[in-house]
């Protein structure tokens, strides 16, 4: 049975007072008898403050992005390790804004999938295809190659450590969800994707679905069988909105 994951991916928004405020709401709502894990990704320089800021809470925390190395002279990077260290569970990896503004191939993807996993991390393998791919009939095509990048390096057994997130590009911050139908149906053809390599790890790895989630739409998208819960972007910035979410997961 897999847990459903509601995770709030925060991007580069916020300072100090509005990130505590968000905090505060979203702690103050939570239910202890909620059955979903919650989990937030602060910018990586709150990432400390919002660990304080949980206290004995239930709220994992993530990173929204790792470097691939593991210490040294690399400016402005941010190891796995050093994430571990200040408390964090989860990173995410391969975000398409990553992959398009910043270049990341499917390769480094992978790499820092590994680099997260050894740190004792669990990456969140973002994946999904641009509208022109969805149009080309390429969707398929392209999320696989993505999850195959980790599977050539890892094995499907380091893949299944981690959480795969489809977020098509085109439903990323536009107000244009997928329809429950059009995730499932991806969602489906990923998990049957990875049951070509092993059937329980097609089983128990969470696929979580994202791209303009919020609490009016989570119902239908979570109702799908292959739809393991949501990472939301535009919509976890709100307490309200996001323990609305998290509220549907139940
Ligand atoms: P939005 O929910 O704002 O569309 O963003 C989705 C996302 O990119 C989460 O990682």
């Amino acid at each position: 049975m897999r847990r459903t994951l509601i995770a709030g991916n925060w991007k580069m928004h916020g300072q100090m007072n509005s990130i505590r405020e968000l905090m505060s709401g979203i702690s103050e709502q939570l239910q202890s008898d909620w059955r979903c894990e919650v989990l937030v990704c602060p910018p990586a320089v709150y990432i400390s403050t919002v660990k304080q800021l949980i206290g004995d809470k239930t709220v994992s925390l993530g990173a929204q992005n790792v470097s691939e190395q593991v210490q040294g002279a690399f400016t402005g990077e941010v190891s796995a390790d050093m994430l571990t260290d200040i408390g964090c569970q989860y990173v995410l990896v391969g975000h398409s804004e990553r992959r398009s503004l910043y270049g990341e191939s499917d390769e480094l993807v992978a790499d820092k999938f590994a680099a997260a996993l050894k740190a004792g991390l669990k990456p969140v393998l973002c994946i999904g295809e641009t509208l022109e791919q969805r149009e080309n009939g390429t969707t398929m095509n392209v999320v696989k190659q993505q999850i195959d990048a980790v599977i050539n390096l890892l094995g499907i057994d380091g893949l299944a450590k981690g959480v795969i997130a489809y977020e098509p590009v085109w439903a990323i911050g536009t107000g244009v969800t997928a329809s429950p139908e059009q995730a499932q149906e991806v969602h489906a053809a990923i998990r049957e994707h990875l049951k070509q390599s092993c059937t329980s790890a097609a089983q128990n790895t969470q696929i979580l679905y994202g791209g303009s989630m919020k609490a009016a739409n989570a119902e239908q998208l979570l109702a799908q069988p292959d739809i393991d819960g949501g990472l939301i972007g535009g919509a976890s910035l709100k307490a309200d909105e996001f323990i609305a979410i998290c509220k549907v997961a139940g």
